[in-house]
């Protein structure tokens, strides 16, 4: 079975991305599958990736890039999984490893579907919504799902008005976080201590989108559940992220970039009842967002003990550092059988 893997692309997480395809990749049973490999740089082109360059980047993301690679004709790729067809990348399905802006949002899994090409993780609707963190914490909102109280602020609505968009916003309370729609691994978020900080903080996150959300930082500590798609979908016991970092909170810095910014406790010093309940929530909220093959929710656990959904990932990370794939191997699901459960999940 040939696996297209797709990585890199024109998100803020384009070096993520190959940290999380370079993993897929040392995972992939090639007793099954076959890789192709697929770099998208940050212009858009697709560029065929060499595998041992790809095994051996670094694990630090300022470090990797793509190689230069022999350019495909992304139609032509595509029109090529025809098994009739005489051109040599037939792609039996692929396994985005993208993060962020045309990867994660709907419109690789749109494209891929008008190609009639099956691919790993949640469809158009779903991406699109775990994406968009205004549209999926509404929905949320919605179904009765506890989230922290936020506001929606547009680019226009912000530029005539500053000051009197931040004092409506300053009634959440301080301190809150201030954060792109659509963006990921914690780029363009700031957690703002203060009124005097607002209005700059929100114009950062405008660098990132045209949307920015607002949020009231909940003293909580940061939990995390995999959810893995099927019938019914299953979901692994809960993870925690202790952070200790002069940002904060769980910044990109203290994800990736700092060694000691985070520690990961798996799992979770949490009692046997809020990891029930986490657990119900994460599936709960992966069948509320519409979401197919895989996700990551991850949720908030609050001083007097309630949890509330901070977010899901759709295409969540699969970097050295990443909960996703530590979660199922903590639940008994190694990352080979991980990847070749999803790829089974996408070809079904
Ligand atoms: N957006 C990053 C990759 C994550 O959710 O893991
Ligand atoms: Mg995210």
């Amino acid at each position: 079975i040939r696996v297209g893997i797709l990585f890199g692309g024109q998100s803020t997480e384009h070096e993520i991305s190959i940290l999380s395809a370079r993993n897929v990749l040392a995972a992939l049973d090639r007793t099954r599958f076959e890789p192709l490999l697929i770099g998208i740089d940050k212009a858009g082109r697709w560029l065929l990736q060499d595998e041992q360059k790809l095994l051996a980047c670094a694990a630090d993301p300022r470090r990797v890039a793509l190689g230069a690679g022999r350019p495909l004709d992304m139609p032509a790729t595509l029109a090529s999984a025809d098994p009739d067809s005489n051109l040599s990348h037939r792609i039996d399905v692929i396994f985005p490893v993208l993060h962020g802006t045309f990867g994660e949002d709907g419109a690789l899994q749109g494209l891929l579907e008008i190609a009639g090409i099956p691919y790993v993780g949640a469809g158009v609707l779903g991406s699109g919504i775990g994406m968009d963190k205004d549209v999926m914490k509404r929905l949320l909102r919605d179904a009765g799902i506890p989230v922290a109280n936020f506001r929606t602020v547009r680019r226009p609505q912000f530029d005539a008005d500053p000051r009197r968009v931040c004092e409506e916003l300053a009634t959440l309370g301080f301190p809150m976080f201030t954060k792109p729609a659509n963006a990921g691994s914690s780029v363009g978020i700031r957690k703002v201590a203060q009124p005097t900080a607002l209005a700059e903080a929100i114009r950062f996150a405008f660098e990132f989108d045209t949307k920015v959300i607002v949020e009231a930082a909940v003293s909580a500590r940061e939990i995390e559940l995999a959810v893995l798609g099927g019938n019914p979908a299953t979901v692994t016991v809960a993870g925690e992220i202790v952070v200790d970092h002069p940002d904060g909170f769980y910044s990109y810095d203290a994800k990736y970039v700092d060694e000691h910014g985070a520690r990961l406790d798996l799992p979770a010093r949490i009692s046997p009842d809020q990891q029930w309940e986490a657990q119900a929530l994460a599936l709960r909220t992966f069948e509320v967002l519409e979401c197919d093959g895989m996700a990551r929710v991850d949720l908030f656990l609050t001083s007097d003990g309630k949890l509330l959904v901070n977010e899901i990932n759709t295409l969540p990370g699969f970097t050295a550092v990443s909960m996703y794939p530590k979660l199922w191997s903590l639940s008994g699901v190694p990352p080979t059988e991980l990847i070749t459960r999803l790829i089974e999940l996408a070809l079904q």
